[in-house]
């Protein structure tokens, strides 16, 4: 008998796994992910060649675009998220059901962790919120990338205003703006409050999402028109409870059709 034990390949191991990104491993795995990624990323202008740049994810989850990044040719790749989602930054208190399936979801294997040796990679993963990030903490960055973060956040602009802290070079942001306030207010820069229920604090029409990135010191250089980012196969089982009717009709929108992004090319001002 040989006292050798079969390890779990590394497909069992990623089915253990709710991906929020959809991710392609070694061997031909790709990842059911929450959001199509590889969609979003075909729509956002990410730099082809990284070459040589100190690069920054904010908000990394599984570590789609710090890996991205890496694969791209950055020098360096850091990638900050909060393991423990009483430090996100959104609209407390989560009602219980939405604390107990995300406390679930979060003593599972993480994502990131698999992902980042079945690709070698040396991305360096720090717990950090975005706006802790300081040059004291983590030096200055040549490239940031932050994603559908900012729909979650109570203070947009102190959050931007943190990376313009650490950002010698381009910041590139991608998130949700509302389709039916940017097609009423075109020109107008509007948010909605949402909180408490739902997972966001504002959503934002595409004017008022442009505005913030001068409110917090850094110029605008290009902005692209608003996309879809479309659920991905592991999106109806992601832990949400939309309570009011607004919310459950949106939340079938996002099913059916994804969630309205668009992205904004800058540096500090
Ligand atoms: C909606 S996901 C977006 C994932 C990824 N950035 C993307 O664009 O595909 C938001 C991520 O931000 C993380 N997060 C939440 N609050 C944060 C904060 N205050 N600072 C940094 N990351 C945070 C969450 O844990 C989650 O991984």
């Amino acid at each position: 008998l040989s006292g050798a034990v079969a390890q779990p390949s590394l497909a069992e191991r990623a089915a253990e796994i709710s991906w929020y990104h959809t991710l392609e491993l070694p061997g031909g795995i790709t990842t059911p992910g929450s959001f199509d990624t590889l969609d979003e990323l075909a729509r956002v202008p990410l730099p082809a060649s990284l070459e040589g740049r100190r690069c920054l994810d904010v908000g990394t989850a599984d570590g789609f675009w710090a890996f991205e990044m890496e694969r791209r040719g950055a020098a360096e790749v850091v990638a900050i998220d909060l393991r423990d989602p009483a430090r996100f930054d959104w609209p407390t208190p989560m009602d219980s059901h939405q604390r107990g399936a995300y406390e679930r979801e979060y003593a599972r294997p993480r994502g990131f962790d698999l992902a980042h040796r079945a690709l070698r990679s040396t991305v360096e993963w720090r717990e950090l919120s975005v706006y802790e990030l300081g040059p004291d903490r983590l030096g200055t960055f040549d490239f940031v990338f932050m994603g559908s973060l900012l729909l979650h956040l109570r203070d947009p602009v102190a959050a931007l205003m943190a990376i313009r802290g650490v950002l010698q070079g381009e910041l590139l942001s991608v998130d949700a703006v509302s389709p039916l306030l940017t097609a009423l207010h075109p020109r107008q820069p509007i948010a909605r409050f949402e909180a408490p229920g739902w997972p966001m604090w504002w959503t934002l029409n595409l004017s008022a999402y442009r505005r913030l990135f001068g409110a917090a010191g850094l110029e605008v250089l290009a902005g692209g028109r608003p996309f879809p980012v479309r659920r991905g196969p592991a999106y109806a089982s992601s832990p949400r409870s939309p309570r009011l009717l607004s919310q459950r009709a949106r939340d079938a929108l996002v099913t059916r059709v994804g969630i309205l992004h668009a992205w904004v090319r800058a540096r500090p001002a």
